[in-house]
C-alpha cells in the first residue's frame, strides 16, 4: 500500500492548473457517445473514475480513441448502443453507476453494473425508485438496495418527480433515462445541485427547460456531434486553495478552472473565513464558465456552513473541515448527512483524523463542530480508501508539527492521479517561477453571503 509523507510546508506562492473536471467529463463522454458523429474531448482527466465511464461506453459498443493522454475522440453512434458482453465495472465511481443505470434502463438489452467494495455499499434505491416509476425493470442484488445492479431493458415513459435528496447524480440518472423515454420528464429539485448534465445536453443541442426549480426534457433527441474542452476541476483545486487561504500571505493563482456557479460555493465560504478570493470568468462559449481564481491567505476565522450551501460544496467539505481546524473559533457544518454515504462515511473519517492530529471535534449526525486553532501535530492517518479524505489530510499535514503519514493513498487516482506531484512542487517552491504575475483585471471578491 502506498503512503504519502508530509512535513510542514513553506508559504505557497504559485500558479497552477488542475486536471479536467470529473463531473463534466463523465457527462461529456456519455452524451458524445449518443451523438450523431465524432466528438473530440480535450482536457480529459486521467482519473480512474472518468476512465470507468469511458470503458463502460466502449463495452456498450462505442469506439473511443485516446490519441493523447488528455484527448478523447468519441465516435457517437446516433443513440445506438450494443448489449455488453459482460457486467460493466464502475469501480469506485458513483457517478458512472448512477448515470449509466439511467441510460441503460430504457435500452433494448439487459445489463449489469458492479462496483468496488466502497461503491457496493452506497445507496441505489434513490435512483431505482424513480426509474421504476418510469417503467424500468431494475434490481439491486446487494443488501439494502446496493450494487450489483441488474437492469432488464424495457421501454420507459416520462414522469414528473420531486427529488427527495439533493443529488446531481440522481438528477443525471433521470435525465439520461428521459432521453430514452416516451414524452416529457420533469425533475424538481428542492435545492439546486450541480447542473452539468443540463448544460452538456444543451451544448449538444438537446434542449432542457429550466423553470422554477425544475428541469424538463423530451425523449428521442439525438445529440449533435460537437467538440468540447473540459475546464479544470474546482473540487481538485480546492485542496490548494485552502492550503493558500490558511497561510497569511499565501498566494495562489489557478488557471483554466471551471467556475460554474453551482460549484463555486466554496469561494463564498473562504471569503467569510477571511481569505481574499478573486475570480475572473474568461470563457463561457461552451456553456461551462471557466477562468482564473486568485486566493490570498489570511488568519482564517471560523464559519457556519449549512442549508442550501451544502449541495454546491458537498465535495469540498473534507478540505473545508481542515480549514475549520486551522481557523480561529468554532466552525460548524450542518445538514451534510449525505457525507455519510460518500466513498466512505466522511463525517466519521474527518472527525477521526482531525482528532488524531490534536483537534477538538464533535461529530454530529449531519455534520461536525470543529474547534479551531489547536496546534495540529503529525500523525499516521488512514485515507479510509477515500480520495478526498486522503487529499484533505495531506493538506492538513502541510500545517502540522512533525511528519504526517497518509496511508493507502492509491485512492487519490480516483480523481487526481498527479496530486502527489503537485504536493511536492508546492513543498519545493523553486520549481515555480520566482515572481508570479498578479492579475489586476480580476473581478472583485464575492460579497459575503
Ligand atoms: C457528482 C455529484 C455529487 C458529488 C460527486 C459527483 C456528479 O454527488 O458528490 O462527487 O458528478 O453528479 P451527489 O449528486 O450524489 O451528491
Amino acid at each position: 500500500m502506498d503512503d504519502i509523507r508530509i512535513k510542514r510546508a513553506p508559504r505557497i506562492e504559485a500558479e497552477i492548473t488542475v486536471p479536467g473536471d470529473k463531473s463534466i467529463s463523465h457527462r461529456a463522454v456519455l452524451i458524445a457517445s449518443l451523438a450523431n458523429g465524432p466528438c473530440v474531448l480535450r482536457g480529459f482527466p486521467q482519473s480512474e473514475d472518468c476512465m470507468k465511464t469511458v470503458n463502460a461506453m466502449r463495452a456498450l459498443g462505442i469506439k473511443i480513441e485516446q490519441p493523447e493522454p488528455v484527448v478523447l475522440i468519441v465516435h457517437g453512434n446516433r443513440r445506438k448502443l450494443t448489449a455488453p458482453k459482460a457486467e460493466i465495472d464502475c469501480g469506485n465511481s458513483g457517478t458512472t453507476m448512477r448515470l449509466l443505470a439511467g441510460m441503460l434502463a430504457g435500452q433494448p438489452f439487459d445489463s449489469q453494473l458492479v462496483g468496488d467494495g466502497s461503491l457496493s455499499r452506497r445507496p441505489m434505491a434513490r435512483i431505482m425508485d424513480p426509474l421504476r416509476l418510469m417503467g424500468a425493470k431494475i434490481e439491486a442484488k446487494g443488501e439494502h438496495d446496493t450494487a450489483p445492479i441488474c437492469i432488464t431493458g424495457t421501454p420507459l415513459e416520462g414522469i414528473r418527480y420531486v427529488m427527495p435528496v439533493a443529488s446531481a447524480q440522481l438528477k443525471g440518472a433521470l435525465l439520461f433515462a428521459a432521453l430514452f423515454a416516451k414524452g416529457k420528464t420533469t425533475v424538481e429539485e428542492p435545492v439546486p445541485t450541480r447542473n452539468h448534465t443540463e448544460l452538456m445536453l444543451n451544448y449538444f443541442l438537446v434542449h432542457t427547460q429550466r423553470e422554477n426549480g425544475t428541469v424538463s426534457l423530451f425523449g428521442d433527441n439525438v445529440p449533435e456531434s460537437r467538440d468540447f474542452s473540459i475546464p479544470g476541476d474546482l473540487s481538485s483545486a480546492a485542496f490548494w486553495m485552502v492550503a493558500a487561504a490558511a497561510q497569511p500571505g499565501g498566494h495562489l493563482l489557478v488557471r483554466g478552472v471551471g467556475l460554474n456557479e453551482t460549484r463555486t460555493a466554496i469561494l463564498g465560504v473562504l471569503v467569510r473565513m477571511g481569505a481574499q478570493v478573486r475570480e475572473a470568468i474568461e470563457e463561457v462559449d461552451q456553456f461551462e464558465p471557466r477562468g482564473t481564481l486568485e486566493i490570498t491567505g489570511a488568519h482564517l476565522k471560523a464559519t457556519v456552513i449549512q442549508g442550501k450551501e451544502i449541495p454546491p460544496l458537498i465535495d469540498e467539505l473534507p478540505i473545508l473541515a481542515v480549514a475549520g481546524a486551522l481557523a480561529n473559533g468554532t466552525t460548524i457544518i450542518r445538514h451534510a448527512q449525505e457525507l455519510r454515504v460518500k466513498e466512505t462515511d466522511r463525517i466519521a473519517a474527518i472527525a477521526h483524523n482531525l482528532r488524531s492530529m490534536g483537534a477538538q471535534v464533535v461529530e454530529l449526525d449531519d455534520g461536525l463542530e470543529i474547534h479551531g486553532r489547536a496546534p495540529l501535530h503529525g500523525a499516521r492517518l488512514s485515507s479510509f480508501g477515500d480520495h478526498r479524505i486522503a487529499m484533505a489530510f495531506a493538506v492538513a499535514g502541510m500545517f502540522a508539527e512533525g511528519e504526517t503519514v497518509i496511508q493507502d493513498v492509491r485512492c487519490v487516482a480516483t480523481s487526481y492521479p498527479d496530486f502527489s506531484k503537485m504536493l511536492n512542487s508546492l513543498a519545493n517552491p523553486k520549481s515555480y517561477r520566482e515572481t508570479t504575475p498578479v492579475i489586476t483585471s480580476l473581478a472583485p471578491s464575492r460579497p459575503e453571503d
